[in-house]
């Protein structure tokens, strides 16, 4: 029933292991320990759902275990909870060899992996995705940070856990909504590289959207492969990582204009995934049928396809402090077709502006 993927980054290789009931295999983690001593960083919402099931795993294992509770939400992804874990950390006195457990979605990760990329200078971390979200995306490849009230994601570092633990029975648990939103990421990776993949996707949304376990574990073993390659290819995002950025540019606007937590992560970039695809369809790059056919995968996933009217101004103010911008000039993650995404610094402002202008449309 499980599957293991490697995200191959030489002597930091590390193993992503998806399957259901995997939070009571502790066999699969203790071998990355190195010390029988972990501190288990999760939520209010998570914890009364599986901390004890992993606890109780390690602990019958030998393994000492620190629980640290954080409140859950995208507006908790500051550095007061951040402080909150080294308070914890230090107040144990917990050493350079003991390793943080991120257990829950991807807010936990990014904050989790962050604290351990500082604490001691930093210190071993796993990652135990339980969103649709965080095992298709965000517990691979090493990115962690919180956010700056001035922009998404800001603060942050590059750190790579030793190992994923995708277990597809949490997601039994996962509400709808939040099901969805990891459902933008699956989708991003048929946009930017994998017409097959989108293809499958057309084909089986409503068994996703159904929690088909099968179909479940397909999609999330296609996607982290997918998202191996890319990290595997380009770690630090010189280059072709930025792909996996498709519609962030719009949606990280959209998270910060909306107030964070307002519009899930997964639900703006849906809809700046299909601002992404207007303004491809406006440069005469993609097909007005293409653009038609990644509206519906949306709608099938109960994903949003129109952006609110935060204005042009807005909307250009923000996405000016996007990561990717280089010498002031936004770059754009855009399609050349289904399974074809490019990178372009040179969009004309005028055909951005008339884009967003209509953020606000279905059409
Ligand atoms: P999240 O972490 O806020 O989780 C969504 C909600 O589901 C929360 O309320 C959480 O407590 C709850 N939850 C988690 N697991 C559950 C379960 N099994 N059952 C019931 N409820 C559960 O949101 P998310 O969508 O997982 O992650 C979004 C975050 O990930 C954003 O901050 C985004 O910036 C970040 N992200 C990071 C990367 C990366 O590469 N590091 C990639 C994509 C997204
Ligand atoms: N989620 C974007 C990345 O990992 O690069």
């Amino acid at each position: 029933m499980m599957q293991t993927l490697t995200v191959d980054l030489g002597d930091r290789s590390y193993p992503i292991h998806i399957g259901p009931d995997l939070l009571r295999q502790a066999g699969l983690l203790v071998p990355h320990l190195q010390q029988p001593r972990v501190a288990i960083v999760t939520n209010t919402t998570v914890a009364p759902l599986y901390l004890s099931t992993l606890q109780q795993a390690l602990e019958q294992a030998g393994v000492q275990v620190l629980p640290v509770v954080l409140p859950d939400g995208e507006v908790y992804k500051t550095w007061e909870s951040l402080n909150l874990i080294f308070d914890a950390l230090l107040q144990h006195r917990c050493e350079r060899k003991t390793t943080l457990i991120a257990l829950g979605g991807g807010v936990i990760g990014d904050l989790t992996g962050f604290a351990a990329a500082c604490y001691l200078r930093g210190v071993p971390f796993i990652q135990i995705p339980t969103t649709l979200l965080a095992q298709v995306d965000s517990s691979v490849g090493g990115k962690t940070g919180i956010n700056h009230p001035l922009g998404k994601n800001m603060i942050g570092a590059f750190y790579q856990p030793r190992v994923v633990l995708a277990d597809t029975a949490t997601l039994n648990t996962l509400p709808d909504r939040e099901l969805s939103a990891g459902l933008a990421e699956v989708i991003k990776y048929g946009l930017i590289r994998d017409a097959a993949f989108f293809a499958w996707l057309e084909q089986n949304m409503t068994r996703l959207v159904e929690r088909d376990p099968a179909a479940l574990a397909e999609a999330i073993a296609v996607s982290c492969r997918n998202k191996a390659e890319v990290v595997a290819a380009d770690e630090k995002e010189s280059g072709q990582r930025a792909l996996l950025n498709l519609g962030h540019t719009f949606g990280h606007a959209i998270e910060a204009g909306m107030g964070y937590g307002n519009w899930l992560h997964g639900e703006a970039v849906a809809a700046g995934t299909m601002l992404a695809a207007r303004l491809s369809l406006a440069l005469g790059w993609l097909t007005a049928a293409d653009v038609q056919r990644i509206r519906t995968l949306f709608v099938q996933a109960g994903l949003p396809v129109v952006s609110p009217d935060l204005g042009v101004d807005s909307y250009m103010d923000m996405m000016g402090l996007d990561k990717k911008v280089e010498g002031g000039k936004i770059r754009f993650i855009l399609l050349q077709g289904i399974g074809k995404g490019v990178i372009s610094g040179d969009v004309p402002p005028d055909v951005l502006k008339q884009v967003l202008a209509r953020a606000a449309l279905d059409d």
